[in-house]
């Protein structure tokens, strides 16, 4: 096992993936690492539960090795997977089985996961795949999302990196949002790895998420606009940058909108 990310060192970071289904949120991360996020990591080895799962297919285009977790609740097994292929992140695009403890332990701070609600709703044992948007259209949810987060112990629990809302339209069906969210997260994936992989993004003895993303984290984005106005049109350029006088741009744009929708 390698040691923690070191801040000071500019090697690209070794990132495994663990996946279970398609690998939509896999072959994100593999654009994006052979692209624009090559100096921060590179995607080393993918590990799947399921011996079928589309996500092979896509890392073996990509020429990167594949691996068939076939006891995944064996962490010494999954530990030494991991070794084997000299991981120094950890993460789970996809991936339905709970991390065992002792990977957890050992990949502190470099393990992340990626889910399509806004944790903490709609998390948790259960809340998986198409389930997650019923659940959410079920209650009347007017605002899901994508939750990027760091794995402790227990499914969809650690410390939050980013979220990104996505609105819930009239006529959604769970196969409709789950699309919707899913375009958000292909954007919003690679650029949380790519952090924590540089160590601009950090979890903190506090337990808490410290650093900075370095992007324009979308809380204002297209989607949360297009949420705010039927006919607006998707501002390509997410702002959430600070302003001189020290509110976010965010806040002044969510501000206006709200003027603009409930007029004095
Ligand atoms: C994604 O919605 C991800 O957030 C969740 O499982 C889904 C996997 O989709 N954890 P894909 O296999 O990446 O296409």
């Amino acid at each position: 096992m390698s040691e923690p990310t070191e801040t000071t060192s500019h090697r690209p970071r070794r990132i495994a993936v663990l996946a279970s289904g398609g690998g939509s949120n896999l072959q994100a991360l593999i654009d994006y690492f052979a692209g624009a996020g090559a100096s921060a990591g590179t995607i080393c080895w993918v590990g799947s539960d399921k011996a079928q799962a589309g996500a092979f297919d896509r890392a073996q285009a990509a020429g990167i090795p594949t691996a068939h977790v076939t006891a995944p609740h064996d962490g010494d097994v999954l530990l030494a997977l991991l070794r084997e292929a000299r991981a120094d992140l950890l993460v789970l695009a996809g991936y339905l089985k709970l991390i065992p403890e002792v990977v957890v332990r050992a990949f502190h701070g470099r393990l992340v996961n990626i889910h399509p609600a806004l944790l903490p709703a709609f998390g948790g044992p259960g809340m998986y795949g198409q389930r997650i948007h019923a659940a959410v259209l079920a209650h009347g949810a007017m605002v899901t999302g994508a939750t990027v987060h760091f794995v402790d112990e227990q499914f969809d629990r650690g410390p939050i990196i980013a979220q990104w809302p996505v609105p819930v339209l009239p006529g959604d069906t769970p196969a409709l949002l789950a699309s919707r969210v899913l375009a958000v997260e292909h954007r919003l994936f690679p650029l949380c790895v790519a952090a924590v992989a540089a160590g601009t993004v950090q979890l903190g003895e506090d337990g808490r998420v410290h650093g900075d993303l370095g992007i324009p984290v979308p809380v204002h984005s297209p989607a949360w606009r297009f949420a705010l106005t039927a006919d607006d049109t998707p501002d390509p350029t997410p702002i959430s940058h600070p302003t001189p006088d020290g509110t976010s741009a965010a806040a002044q744009a969510l501000a206006t909108d709200v003027a603009r929708l409930f007029p004095r």
